[in-house]
């Protein structure tokens, strides 16, 4: 039995619901002191993929359905960044996150470029799949485009076909063809994978993970498989989520797979031992940089213990950005400082380090003496261990962390996923305006 999965899952859920708590903010600008001092990063979500995977658990659209979409979209993001800059925000590092943000290339280019002109971005990171063509490539090669996140997620031609991207993407081996040709184009490639899909064997994740390692990527991310409410149906069809083969999985397959040759840069990333080349940015952008700001429809933001929750749908975002407003549409209560205290424990040990010093600098008291009870649990546990002035995660806290992270990412889609609906928690006014935006895209969202 995965006693650490059924503990920390249903206290996962009870804390989140407790912590997060939201209320109506339609159109209305960020708090006036969401915007604390520190490096921050910028979230940009592009919501379009050329056919939605039916694992996926994000906020994305078939792009046929919304090729009409597509410039306005892109005038409401730019309109949106700029609403930002003027309060004063600035970004000194951008994650554009998906959908597949590489099948509007033109679109995108010109997005960054506007913010290397607005601010001062060292590092910019992209999510793509594996059809990205070499046209694709330049443009983001010219760009100045700091790592590529390719969505590969098996090479087993079973898997492929059962996740439904043979079809999409090709097989197995066209897909490693395409890899050897983008490694090397930017200064870190990293290959998504997902583990513990139903009818995975630990032998198929074993040979994906060998021949992500023989292809030499600079990173290898192992998403554990997230169950919410999006993709539910969709995985139940595949069969059985058994999360003792996670776990299995996790310390049998991945830990011992990965130890020669990369280190864990989070639970679930890995990232290449070179001596000459720093492999740094991960795709949860939330470890390295613990405020950010989310544009685009379906985005987070996370800034000086607020979370603000923008409008899910396309029409919806573009309307209320036409209107002048600021795309929100739910924010949460200011995070009590206990609790913002535990969450940037849990996103440090999530990502493998929690440095003291920078905890007594953020919340102005020693992490021990801030958080008493915890930081003793994770020792007592085993969790974690300490070493001038640092607490690192143990491997057994490895996989703690990345149930909490799984749960967390599961409560976010939960969150849009009740948006998307435009059901009881938003109440009237979000939904006629999203019946009213609907309407005039003519689409379904049902
Ligand atoms: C937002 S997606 C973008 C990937 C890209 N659109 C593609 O098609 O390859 C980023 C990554 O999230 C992971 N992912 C998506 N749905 C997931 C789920 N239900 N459980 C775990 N990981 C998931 C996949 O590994 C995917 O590559």
């Amino acid at each position: 039995m995965n006693i650490i999965n059924s503990a920390l899952v249903p206290a996962m859920r009870y804390k989140l619901s407790k912590t997060l708590v939201f209320r109506k903010a339609v159109g209305e600008p960020p708090a006036k002191d969401m915007n604390s001092k520190g490096k921050k990063l910028l979230y940009i979500h592009v919501p379009y993929c050329e056919e939605v995977c039916p694992f996926c658990c994000f906020n994305s659209y078939d792009l046929c359905k919304y090729k009409h979409t597509i410039k306005e979209y892109f005038q409401a993001v730019k309109q949106e960044i700029k609403m930002y800059k003027e309060l004063g925000y600035d970004f000194n590092s951008a994650y554009v996150g998906g959908g597949t943000p590489t099948t509007v290339p033109d679109e995108l280019a010109e997005i960054l470029q506007y913010i290397r002109h607005e601010f001062n971005i060292t590092e910019i990171s992209i999510e793509a799949n594996p059809k990205i063509s070499d046209e694709t490539v330049k443009i983001f090669q010219e760009a100045g485009l700091d790592r590529l996140s390719v969505g590969i997620q098996s090479f087993n031609d079973t898997l492929l076909k059962e996740i439904g991207r043979y079809a999409k993407y090709g097989s197995g081996d066209e897909i490693k063809e395409r890899v050897k040709e983008l490694i090397g184009k930017f200064r870190i490639v990293n290959l998504d994978f997902i583990f513990n899909l139903p009818t995975q064997t630990t032998e198929i994740l074993k040979s994906d993970l060998e021949t992500a390692i023989e292809l030499g990527a600079d990173q290898i991310t192992c998403y554990p498989l997230m169950v919410a409410e999006q993709n539910i149906h969709n995985i139940k069809a595949m069969g059985y989520v058994d999360y003792n083969k996670e776990r299995e999985m996790y310390f049998k397959t991945i830990i011992p797979t990965m130890e020669e040759k990369y280190i864990p840069a989070s639970s679930w990333c890995f990232s290449r031992k070179l001596e000459n080349k720093k492999i740094d940015m991960i795709d949860e952008y939330i470890v390295d940089y613990q405020d950010y700001i989310g544009v685009g429809c379906g985005s987070f933001s996370f800034a000086n213990g607020y979370v603000n929750m923008n409008a899910y749908t396309i029409p919806l975002y573009i309307s209320l950005i036409k209107e002048g407003k600021f795309p929100t549409i739910m924010r949460s209560y200011k995070l009590a400082r206990k609790d913002h205290m535990r969450y940037y424990m849990m996103m440090s040990l999530f990502g493998r380090r929690l440095n003291k010093e920078k905890f007594e600098e953020r919340f102005d008291t020693a992490y021990e003496k801030g958080l008493w009870w915890e930081s003793k649990f994770v020792k007592l546990m085993g969790m974690a261990t300490e070493e001038r002035g640092n607490v690192y995660t143990t491997e057994k806290g490895m996989y703690a962390f990345l149930i909490m992270l799984r749960q967390f990412f599961v409560y976010a889609n939960r969150l849009r996923f009740i948006g998307k609906k435009g059901s009881v928690e938003i109440e009237s006014e979000l939904n006629t305006l999203i019946e009213k935006t609907n309407r005039a895209y003519a689409i379904d969202e049902n």
